[in-house]
Parts: structure tokens; C-alpha cells; sequence
């Protein structure tokens, strides 16, 4: 099977966590496509979504699915996203996509995080992937200092100004084997908008797709 049937396969199963008369949540990347497209079948037996990116938005309107304000939304049963990583925890490393801001808003309003990933996706101990990280311009260099110190060496994205107006460095060199303390140590340097770590909104389950069917992964 090739990487994108299994991304078919693992956005198909994921319609069986979708709740009937609900608003769902829908995260960004090639496997979310899936996940869309899919999604459209039984567009009329949801309210309809709440978004993590333009890209996903677009798509989903497309299909005739209306995209809700996060702010109108005070709690949805589940969130449906991909992952550049994930681990036996179900602790993931997200933003491959620079949209990681709004996946992890959205993510904070669901109730249940659903992971949809290809099996190259399940690793034992992240950090493998390069670590994105979105941070106001004027913060990058000192922010990229303080990931020396850690022993990481992070790059701009060149070309890449996320929705919200930033920028996004890519950290490689980490071996992240406390993912919550990272997490909650970056998001505290001044200009860090969001780390791709995903330990506090981490997946409540994962749809991992190998080539002898879907794995659920329960967390
Ligand atoms: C988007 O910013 C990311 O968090 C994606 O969810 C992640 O990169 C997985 O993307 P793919 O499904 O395209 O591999």
C-alpha cells in the first residue's frame, strides 16, 4: 500500500468518531484531506466544523460543510488531526503544516483529540521530526538561542508567515523525552506563540495506519 492509501484508509475510520447533530473539529495536512473529503458524505448529520487553517476551511466549504467561528463554540466532542510524530503516550509533534496555533486551539475545545496518521508517523521517542515552533519575527533569533542552549539548532521556514501573521522555526538536534516540561518550559519564552509539542492536548486515541489495516491506538 502506498503512503496515501494508508491516509485514505486512516481518514475513513475516523468517520465512525464523528458525533451525529455535533460540530467537529478538523485539523490541516494531506491526511485531514482524507479525512475531509470523506467527511462530505455525511455532511448533512453534522451542524457543521470548526476549523484549524485556511487550507482546511477552503476544503471543507467546498464540500458545502459550514465552518463555524471557534468563538461561537464553547466545547466539541471531537478533534480530527494528523501528526508529524507520535508516541506510545500518544504525546505527538505537530506543525509540520505551520498551522500547529490553531490545531492546538481547536484541539483545547474538544473534548477527545482523534490522530489520524500513517505509520512512518509512530515513533518511540520524538523529536526525530524537526520541531516547529511559531514565534512572533522579532523573537526568532533570541528564541533560536535559547534551543542552543538545549542542544537543538533551529531554522526559519523560509518563505512562511503562518495564518496568524508569524513565523515558524523548524528545531532539530532534540531528543524530547520529557514532552509535557518541554512543552510547558518553550511556551514560556517571550515571543513563542505555540511549540509543536503536543503533550497537554495530546491524542485521546490514534488511528494508525499500517499495511495490515488500522491499528486504534487508545491513550
Ligand atoms: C499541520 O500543521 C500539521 O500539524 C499536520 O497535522 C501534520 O503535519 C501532519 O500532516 P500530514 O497529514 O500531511 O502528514
Amino acid at each position: 500500500m502506498t503512503q496515501d492509501e494508508l491516509k485514505a484508509k486512516v481518514g475513513q475510520a475516523a468517520l465512525a468518531y464523528v458525533v451525529p447533530h455535533t460540530i467537529v473539529g478538523v485539523g490541516t495536512g494531506s491526511t485531514v484531506n482524507f479525512f475531509i473529503d470523506a467527511l462530505a458524505g455525511m455532511k448533512q448529520q453534522i451542524i457543521g466544523a470548526v476549523s484549524s487553517s485556511e487550507q482546511s476551511s477552503a476544503r471543507l466549504r467546498a464540500h458545502g460543510i459550514e465552518v463555524l467561528d471557534s468563538n461561537s463554540v464553547a466545547q466539541i466532542p471531537v478533534y480530527i488531526d494528523g501528526a508529524d510524530e507520535i508516541d506510545a503516550q500518544g504525546y505527538m509533534i505537530k506543525g509540520g503544516g505551520a498551522a500547529l496555533t490553531r490545531e492546538k486551539i481547536v484541539a483545547d475545545i474538544a473534548q477527545k483529540f482523534i490522530c489520524i496518521a500513517d505509520v512512518s508517523k509512530r515513533v518511540d521517542t520524538l523529536g526525530r521530526f524537526p520541531l516547529p515552533v511559531e514565534v512572533i519575527p522579532m523573537a526568532a533569533a533570541q528564541v533560536a538561542r535559547q534551543f542552543e542552549a538545549l542542544g537543538g539548532q533551529a531554522k526559519l521556514r523560509a518563505g512562511v508567515v503562518t495564518d496568524n501573521g508569524c513565523s515558524i522555526l523548524d528545531v532539530i538536534g532534540l531528543k524530547i523525552t520529557d514532552p509535557l516540561s518541554m512543552e510547558r518550559e518553550v511556551n514560556q519564552w517571550p515571543g513563542v506563540v505555540t511549540v509543536g509539542i503536543f503533550a497537554r492536548n495530546k491524542a485521546s486515541v490514534c488511528l494508525l495506519g499500517t499495511p495490515l489495516g488500522v491499528q486504534t491506538m487508545m491513550f
